[in-house]
């Protein structure tokens, strides 16, 4: 008869111990009574950067990475992007269900409503330097909302936490234009609240003189549907630094600038930005087949390429490239496209790339969408970072409601000196001598 047991027998004591799966998993914690003798801490499982950890239990998404499956809330990510807007996908991401009409008309409502900073934070943005990085400035200016609205620190209270929920999804994109604008020395434009969520950040990202900002339809919808895509994605490395910055009880802000941190590296939503460098390294369709060759032989990667999850086409990437497709017909053709689509025929084919299951991913594509529609670089993990506020802050609601969770504190494998004999500084030996 089958059991949902793990039998361990440890041959330091040759003691047999059974522990419980559940989900198909086993928890760490009960390898604890697993010990040499009573003195002993007892056995831990040593998991850097979580490769096989489970952290949390979740109902937001499902991802099946093998079969480059996508699911928020159990609707497949095609069909979000097909029939919803942005801000119906980021209700359903945070309450669970899809919104019927009223629901969604009074929801489009709140965040409208808090789509204006505070003029503190107008002046606040003003002190960054000219060329700072909008994500750097993204990433503070956050965290200062927590100076703004102090009452956030209390996250226990579920209406005050759903008011700095509904403040944070609003203020993102105000927040993402000032920086975009800022960069280029343009007066910061406010909002417009008769326009829908992506509309309105276009206005904040390029209005100038004219009286009304009028949104080309086919460009905010694909900007909307790029926020769709990348509204949640589980427990990447930004969910996980929201969840653990979010378990001290720190503020929402505090959390979300933390999470947005994690974000701008090139290894997670800085990727984009590392696309289009890398595009632009290779120049032209011929120069393809050498850099890829120049990979292989493993010198650098393919930005845009692999992921920890995905060992398949990431589905977001096929639903952008459909979308660069409308994006182009408005904006024509960026010429990058046509290296990035020679890039992805030859790597698949190639047998290092098919070998490691090396896909393209979410970044491979967005970032020409991005160039295409006027952005530089440099604000790629900033529109990255406005959708996936609604993943953060549902993750950290999650969290906080979850019994089993608590402060987020990880065990380490010590290796360093122990006990060691102090030394008088006239006794010290230069680090350079110990350690050339
Ligand atoms: C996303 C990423 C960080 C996942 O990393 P990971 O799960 O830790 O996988 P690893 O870094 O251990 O890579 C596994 C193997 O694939 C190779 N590999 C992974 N991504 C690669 C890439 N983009 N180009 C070339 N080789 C790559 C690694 O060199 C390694 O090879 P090895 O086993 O022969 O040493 C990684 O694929 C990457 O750096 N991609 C480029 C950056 C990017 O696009 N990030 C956006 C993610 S949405």
């Amino acid at each position: 008869m089958t059991q949902d047991t793990l039998t361990i027998v440890d041959n330091r004591t040759n003691q047999t111990y059974s522990l419980p799966i559940e989900n198909g998993a086993v928890r760490a914690t009960d390898f604890r009574p697993i010990k040499t003798d009573p003195r002993d801490f007892g056995l831990m499982t040593y998991d850097p950067a979580f490769m096989n950890t489970a952290s949390c239990r979740s109902s937001i998404t499902f991802i099946d990475g093998d079969r480059g499956i996508l699911e928020y809330r159990g609707y497949p990510i095609e069909v979000l992007a097909e029939h919803c807007t942005f801000l119906e996908v980021a209700y359903l991401v945070l309450f669970g269900e899809l919104p019927n009409e009223t629901e969604l008309k009074s929801w489009m409502q709140e965040i409208t409503h808090h789509t204006m900073l505070h003029e503190n934070t107008k002046k606040f943005m003003e002190g960054f330097r000219h060329d700072a990085h909008p994500m750097a400035m993204l990433v503070s200016t956050v965290a200062a909302l927590a100076t703004v609205y102090p009452e956030a620190r209390n996250i226990h209270d579920p209406s005050n936490r759903l008011l700095q929920i509904r403040r944070l999804i609003g203020k993102m994109p105000s927040i993402a234009a000032m920086s975009y604008r800022h960069s280029l020395g343009f007066p910061y434009v406010y909002p417009d609240n008769d326009l829908s969520y992506a509309a309105n950040f276009m206005n904040m990202l390029w209005k100038m003189v004219e009286p009304k900002y009028a949104a080309n339809p086919v460009l905010a919808r694909a900007l909307d549907i790029l926020f769709i895509l990348h509204a949640d994605h589980e427990q990447n490395c930004s969910a996980n630094a929201m969840r653990s910055v979010g378990s001290s009880h720190a503020d929402p802000y505090l959390a979300t600038a933390a999470a947005a941190a994690a974000l701008s590296g090139p290894l997670h939503g800085g990727a984009n930005e590392e696309v289009l460098k890398m595009l632009d390294e290779i120049g032209s369709r011929e120069n393809v087949p050498a850099y890829v060759k120049k990979v292989r032989e493993g010198h650098g990667r393919l930005m845009g390429f692999g992921h920890r999850v995905y060992k398949n086409y990431d589905p977001r990437a096929k639903i952008i490239k459909w979308t660069a497709e409308q994006v182009f017909e408005v904006t024509g053709r960026n010429p990058k496209l046509d290296i990035a689509m020679e890039l992805e025929r030859i790597a698949l084919e190639d047998d290092y790339f098919v070998q490691h299951k090396l896909y393209p991913n979410v970044d491979f594509y967005s970032g020409i969408i991005y160039q295409a529609m006027g952005f530089k670089p440099e604000m790629f993990t900033v529109l990255f970072a406005i959708p996936r506020t609604v993943g953060w802050l549902a993750q950290w609601q999650e969290m906080l409601l979850d019994g089993e969770q608590k402060i987020a504190r990880p065990r380490q494998i010590y290796t360093g000196h122990r006990a060691r004999q102090f030394l008088p500084i006239e006794k010290r030996v230069p680090l350079a001598v110990t350690h050339p």
